[in-house]
């Protein structure tokens, strides 16, 4: 059994909504455990038993979210130098950006030298006024599609061994 681990955060749901549309696309490979696990709660034990990662975060202030942040803090010197060349993939929430949470994922997971084995899936909200930012987000469904079929695609790749 290969073991693809999904580690979020989401302040108003949207990625959230993306990591679970995510595992719901990878639990249909059945010889492949997915686990979605909170940033808060990963631990670096987590990252070493896991054969993949996926790292989704929304993009807040033009950079990963501060818990995001936190789980690499703490993270990345225990699992240096320990899971070279395993494959990841990112999901980004956005209200219409994304690309530098993408990119400072992209660095960090360079440094832990990982494997990038699709392009971040960025989805936005375009939530622009302050109160539109602050509200619950409701994804639409075509972008939860894209996600599932990500995980889907990473799913199957890691059961054939294709990465
Ligand atoms: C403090 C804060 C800063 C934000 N900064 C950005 C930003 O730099 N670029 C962007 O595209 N969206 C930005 N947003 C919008 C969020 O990325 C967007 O609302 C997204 O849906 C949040 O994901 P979540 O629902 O998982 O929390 C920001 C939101 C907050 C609350």
């Amino acid at each position: 059994m290969k073991t693809l681990l999904v580690i979020y955060h989401s302040m108003t749901g949207g990625t959230e909504q993306m990591a679970r549309a995510f595992v719901a696309g990878a639990t249909v490979e059945e010889s492949v455990t997915t686990r979605l696990l909170h940033a808060s709660t990963a631990q670096a034990t987590d990252v070493l038993a896991a054969d993949a990662y996926v790292f989704a975060t929304p993009e807040n202030l033009a950079a990963i979210a501060g818990l995001m942040k936190d789980f690499f803090d703490r993270c990345y010197y225990p699992a240096l130098d320990r899971i070279n060349g395993r494959p990841y993939a990112t999901l980004i929430c956005a209200g219409s950006d994304g690309q530098n949470a993408a990119r400072q994922i992209e660095r960090i997971a360079t440094g832990w030298r990982l494997r990038q084995v699709a392009e971040p899936l960025i989805v936005c909200s375009h939530a622009q006024t302050p109160e539109q930012i602050l509200a619950p987000k409701t994804l639409v469904a075509a972008d939860l599609e894209r996600c599932r079929e990500l995980g889907a695609t990473l799913a199957s790749g890691l059961a054939m061994g294709v990465f």
